[in-house]
C-alpha cells in the first residue's frame, strides 16, 4: 500500500478540517476524538466541499443544502446526499497525517 502526506496534524482541528487535493482528488481531512479520517471532499449532491461545512458530534453537514454524513464511515445520515461518502485509511508519521488513496 502505498501513502501520501497530506498535510501536519497542526492543520487539522475538529471543527476545522483541511482540504487536500491529491492528484484529481479532493479529500477532506477530519478530526474526530483524537483520531484523522480521510474521506471525499467534494459532496455528492452537487459541488460543494464538506471540509468547508458545519462539523459537530462526528458529524458534517454540507454547507450547500445540508446533507448530513457520518465522519468515520462516510454514511449519508440525511438527504440530499445521495450516497455515502469513499472513505481512505489514514496513518500519521512524523507529525504528517498520511493517506492512502485505495478505497476502504
Ligand atoms: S451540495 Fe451538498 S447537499 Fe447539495
Amino acid at each position: 500500500m502505498s501513502w501520501i502526506a497530506v498535510c501536519d496534524v497542526s492543520q487539522v482541528q475538529e471543527e476545522f478540517p483541511f482540504s487536500a487535493k491529491v492528484d484529481d482528488a479532493e479529500i477532506g481531512i477530519f478530526l474526530v476524538e483524537d483520531q484523522y479520517y480521510a474521506l471525499e471532499d467534494v459532496c455528492p449532491h452537487a459541488y460543494a466541499l464538506l471540509s468547508q461545512g458545519f462539523v459537530e458530534d462526528g458529524k458534517v453537514e454540507c454547507p450547500l443544502h445540508e446533507a448530513v454524513f457520518d465522519i468515520k464511515t462516510g454514511k449519508c445520515l440525511r438527504e440530499p446526499g445521495g450516497r455515502d461518502l469513499k472513505t481512505y485509511q489514514t496513518r500519521i508519521h512524523d507529525n504528517r497525517i498520511e493517506i492512502s488513496l485505495i478505497e476502504e
